[in-house]
């Protein structure tokens, strides 16, 4: 009883956590809540069908939402970088998320490692079977969100998936209730994500246990 109230009391916290970094800088977290393990599962989903050792990468970790799902579905031989820009954020990862159970035998090997920085910065080409994204990518400009794209791309194998995730009918509603140079960035970026969406969706759910609804894609490049 007392372990499920210490769960409810931590779980209040991070919801708090969250939304008090949204309201301090609301384009670059995206969210008021963090995501639910519905959505959680739904985007990792290509990962967990995955035959044989992975290595993945997870961008705009947050408060864990998403890595607590991960630590429960990671195999032995996997290898996890877990990258996220803000450092209350990184120190939530660190202190609270890859400290668990799920976490520590794989920390200890040295299989999950903690990235302290922007996606636009991580290095190197072919590394990743799977990249998990909780990234706003409906808030970026256009020209950060292409750079997003290419620093994706160039990271992971040619076969490899990116997965993430978006809410229902978020850039329509904001392009209708925008004015001016917002409209227009939002009606650049909308059509920048539906031509990635037309040429290499593979797979989407909708997952309506979260707040608010989302969207999970699966896309692959090489498709
Ligand atoms: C909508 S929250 C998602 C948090 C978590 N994955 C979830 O699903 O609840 C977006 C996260 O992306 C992070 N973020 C935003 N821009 C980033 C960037 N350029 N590089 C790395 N992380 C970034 C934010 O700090 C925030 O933690």
């Amino acid at each position: 009883m007392s372990s499920k109230r210490n769960g409810i009391r931590a779980e209040v916290g991070e919801r708090w956590r969250f939304l008090r970094r949204y309201v301090r800088n609301p384009n670059l977290v995206g969210a008021i809540a963090p995501s639910s393990k519905a959505l959680a599962a739904a985007v990792c989903e290509p990962f967990r069908l995955a035959k044989g050792a992975s290595t993945v990468l997870e961008v705009g970790a947050g408060t864990g939402a998403v890595t607590r799902h991960l630590g429960r579905i990671l195999r032995e031989a996997d290898r996890l970088d877990i990258c996220e820009i803000q450092p209350e954020f990184a120190d939530i990862l660190e202190h609270e998320v890859l400290c668990s159970p799920d976490f520590i035998p794989a920390v200890q090997r040295g299989r999950v490692r903690l990235l302290r920085q922007a996606v636009q910065t991580l290095p190197g080409e072919n590394r990743y079977d799977f990249v998990i994204s909780g990234l706003p990518l409906s808030a970026f400009e256009l020209v950060e969100l292409e750079e997003v794209f290419s620093v994706i791309r160039r990271c992971l194998k040619p076969d490899g998936v990116f997965s993430y995730f978006e809410y229902v009918g978020l850039r329509k509603t904001s392009r209708v209730l925008s004015f001016g140079r917002r409209r227009a960035r939002m009606r650049d970026v909308s059509r920048y994500l539906n031509q990635n969406i037309r040429a290499h969706e593979f797979d989407r759910h909708t997952v309506l246990g979260n707040f608010p609804p989302a969207h999970a894609r699966h896309l692959r490049f090489s498709a």
